[in-house]
């Protein structure tokens, strides 16, 4: 039986020195011209001595005219010497206190906000089910565009290898772009991108493949998959083992099972305005802080590459039951990791055995929506204002500042919706 302290030897031959690893955040952290700062030193250092064994990046994206947010760094072009400086300097932040920093590579297709491109780009012209008017209508990518993206990603993984990155990650998981061509609601495709679970994985697949031909076979790359996307007619559980089956041939380091997308926010345990489509799987005595290990569980029983799961994780008996039965390898923590650097070092020591509770203050009174509004939608904007708390924090944590746990919901959420609308604005294209 595995212990969350133990080191874990990747297919790639990569050694992990402990079973938890910092999820990936968006840092919004980025300059003007997408570049890493300063700010990702600072948090990736604070982090890698706070003991991960493993640093999954923010998600950089590899085109930067469909960004997740303004303040992304973007790989996209030739690689100035300055740019390059930067990203080694963030790498040798993530690599210090021996910890991993793998990339995470991400193309944000139809979750592109408005800010960013009034018409951002999916396999098709579906636009999300969200109010508020945050999304535009998105224009399906033609082969050559879908071709293009492939090569983006392997661009981006060279780059980062050379920068001193010691692994990559491919985001196929909530909702962006790689997510979107696997799931039957939004791929409406007839090509070959397109009907069939085979040609909704292709450009996963062919993802992977070009990946791994620019990496080599001594570097780890991992992916991040939905176990479902738990809406009706999205990517399933079946969909989602099927896929697994396919890449178990492709040398995928690690997969990291989450779920969810912006339409439906379970990757955050959240649930969005249409009713959840639950996967039936047999419940296991684990989950009771975990989200998805029950889903890990069904995945583990089809894959052949070692599996990390993300998302709930909080006290160390919830981390150390995940790992006993050899069910899943490596365990994904976020959310404490903004409000403590150190967590991590903390629960490994014994010096704590939960993370505190700071979400539970942090919902804005039904006053700010009018007595009116839907439950389901309070719950949705309320979300969206916690992820606002917490982008915040990261800004405090980049500072070299403590996180502040009185900060209040209704002024993060604010600050947080300013600053992304001003650096979307403020980007200027390299
Ligand atoms: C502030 C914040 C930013 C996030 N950004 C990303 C991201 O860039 N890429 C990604 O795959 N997931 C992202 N997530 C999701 C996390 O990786 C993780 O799946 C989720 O937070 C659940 O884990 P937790 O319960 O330990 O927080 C983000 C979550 C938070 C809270």
């Amino acid at each position: 039986m595995a212990l969350i302290s133990d080191p874990f030897t990747l297919p790639c031959g990569a050694v992990l020195k402990n079973r938890l690893a910092k999820a990936a955040m968006t840092e919004g952290l980025a300059d003007e011209r997408n570049r890493a700062t300063d700010r990702h030193v600072t948090l990736y250092r604070r982090w890698a001595e706070g003991g991960a064994g493993l640093l999954l990046t923010g998600n950089l994206q590899v085109d930067r005219r469909y960004l997740e947010r303004g303040g992304n760094v973007v790989i996209d072009g030739p690689q100035d010497n300055e740019q390059l400086a930067r990203l080694a300097a963030f790498a040798e932040a993530g690599r210090s206190n021996g910890a991993h920093v793998w990339v995470q590579m991400s193309h944000a297709g139809r979750q592109t906000p408005i800010n960013i491109a009034t018409e951002p780009v999916g396999p098709s012209a579906i636009p999300l089910a969200l109010p508020g008017g945050r999304f535009g209508k998105p224009r399906a990518l033609t082969d050559e565009d879908i071709r293009d993206v492939i090569r983006r990603f392997a661009f981006v993984a060279e780059t980062s290898k050379q920068a001193g990155f010691s692994g990559v990650q491919i985001h196929s998981a909530h909702g962006y772009l790689l997510s979107e061509f696997l799931s039957p609601r939004v791929n409406l495709r007839d090509d070959i991108w397109g009907g069939a679970l085979e040609n909704r994985a292709r450009l996963l697949l062919e993802t992977v493949r070009a990946v791994r031909a620019k990496v080599g076979p001594d570097f780890p790359v991992s992916i991040k998959l939905n176990s479902a996307d738990f809406q009706k007619g999205g990517f399933a559980l079946e969909d989602c083992l099927q896929v697994v089956e396919m890449l178990n041939n492709e040398g995928v380091d690690l997969l990291e099972i989450s779920g969810g997308t912006y339409e439906q926010p379970k990757l955050l345990g959240m649930a969005g305005i249409e009713p959840v489509e639950d996967p039936k799987v047999r419940a296991s005595t684990k989950a009771r802080e975990a989200y998805f290990i029950d889903y890990a569980i069904a995945v583990r029983a089809v894959a052949k590459m070692p599996l990390m799961v993300t998302g709930g994780f909080r006290s160390k008996a919830g981390m150390s039951e995940a790992l006993s039965g050899d069910d899943v390898d490596v365990l994904g923590i976020g959310r404490p990791l903004c409000v403590d650097a150190n967590f991590i070092n903390r629960i490994l020591d014994g010096e704590i055995e939960k993370a505190p509770d700071v979400e539970s203050g942090l919902a804005l009174g039904p006053w700010i929506f009018g007595p009116q509004s839907p439950i389901q939608m309070i719950k949705l904007i309320n979300g969206f204002a916690k992820m606002g708390w917490y982008y915040e924090q990261l800004y405090r944590m980049a500072d070299g500042l403590d996180a502040d746990l009185k900060m209040s919901a209704f002024k993060a959420f604010l600050s947080y919706q300013t600053t992304e609308d001003k650096k979307a604005k403020a980007l200027v294209s390299a």
